[in-house]
């Protein structure tokens, strides 16, 4: 059974995200501090995705948990 993500929104989230920082992208959907993750996927078959800003920029996380460029919004949204 392949497990389907909590859609948190379906919208991407916009980060001021800094260079050089670690962030941790909630992949399953259940963390109330999206869009990083807070622990919650902890009895899921997720876990998060790690995120090295190479630049301080405004990046769009995925809110939906279904773009195929984790962690970042591909579109996929828009069809969901
Ligand atoms: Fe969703 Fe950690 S809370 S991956
Ligand atoms: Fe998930 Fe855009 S918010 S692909």
């Amino acid at each position: 059974m392949t497990e389907t993500p909590k859609i948190a929104q379906k919208a991407p989230f916009p980060v001021e995200v800094t260079e050089g920082k670690t962030y941790f992208w909630c992949a399953c959907g259940k963390s109330s501090k999206q869009p990083f993750c807070d622990g919650s996927h902890k009895d899921t078959g997720f876990n998060p995705v790690k995120y090295t800003a190479e630049a301080s920029k405004k990046v769009f996380f995925c809110g939906c948990k279904n773009s195929d460029k984790q962690p970042l919004c591909d579109g996929s949204h828009a069809k969901l």
